[in-house]
């Protein structure tokens, strides 16, 4: 973290978990938790339907509510999709963009990926875009290259003023729900890196303002030592936002004076 020059944020990602009648009870476990997070922002990223619920059960919690897809196209013949300009329209402040669930089942390209994240911006909601390399990537030997790759292509055509909005996340997709977390310096080594490629795109003022998180399986228990990597401000969290107590340690844990 770093937070003289960006903002530390702490985004749940629930998936397609939950129901919209369970949201009451968890904004009230959660809601003492967050009252006063000083340092962070907090948001949770749930199913469309249950976005206007999760508005009115986070009203006074101070946690930003997000989506965790939206549609490209501005409005017309899409069956099943959801516009950014109907995400703001309720109150959505942050989506997902290009999570590796929609790379994987929904056959999402980094193409696809950079006009959702203009179709994000153009409505004023904070894009979540995420990258990150599979272990076969890895094991390989080509992980920087690849989010070399993927950074630079979903960026592409946004300009600078826009890109300060723009939350990267690092999501290595063997650490996703699989309980392995990337090592602090793993993690921290990527993240540095997409630092590095933005600032070679927008130079150092914008790249140093950008928030980037990571995310894969990260817990109560290893957000701190996460965290302090330099360049890793803040967390998108699938499993462990699902339970107030442990998602609270994370927010806590981003919180420290
Ligand atoms: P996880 O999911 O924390 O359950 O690994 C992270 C994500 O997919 O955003």
């Amino acid at each position: 973290m770093n937070r003289k020059y960006r903002k530390t944020v702490i985004a749940g990602n629930w998936k397609m978990n939950k129901l919209p009648s369970e949201l009451k009870a968890f904004a009230a476990e959660l809601k003492p938790f967050v009252h006063k997070p000083k340092w962070c922002d907090v948001g949770i990223c749930v199913p469309g339907v249950m976005i206007p619920a999760a508005l009115r059960a986070f009203k006074d919690n101070k946690v930003g509510v997000g989506a965790q897809d939206l549609s490209a196209a501005a409005s017309g013949a899409y069956t099943g999709e959801v516009s950014g300009a109907q995400l703001a329209d309720v109150g959505t402040k942050y989506v997902i963009v290009g999570h590796s669930e929609r790379r994987q089942y929904h056959g999402e390209t980094d193409e696809m990926i950079n006009a959702k994240t203009k179709a994000a911006l153009a409505n004023k909601l904070i894009p979540i875009a995420c990258v990150g390399e599979t272990l076969e990537q890895r094991e390989m030997g080509i992980t920087l290259e690849l989010i070399t790759l993927q950074v630079k292509t979903i960026l592409s055509g946004i300009p600078a003023e826009q890109m300060r909005k723009v939350i990267i996340a690092y999501e290595p997709v063997w650490a996703i729900g699989t309980g392995k977390t990337a090592t602090a310096e793993q993690a921290g080594e990527v993240c540095t890196h997409i630092r590095a490629v933005i600032r070679k795109l927008y130079g150092a003022r914008v790249a140093r303002s950008v928030t980037i998180q990571y995310g894969g399986s990260m817990n109560g228990k290893n957000a701190m030592e996460l965290l302090a990597q330099p360049d890793i401000d803040g967390g998108l969290v699938g499993g462990a936002s699902l339970k107030p107590e442990e998602f609270a340690q994370i927010i806590h844990a981003a919180n420290q004076d």
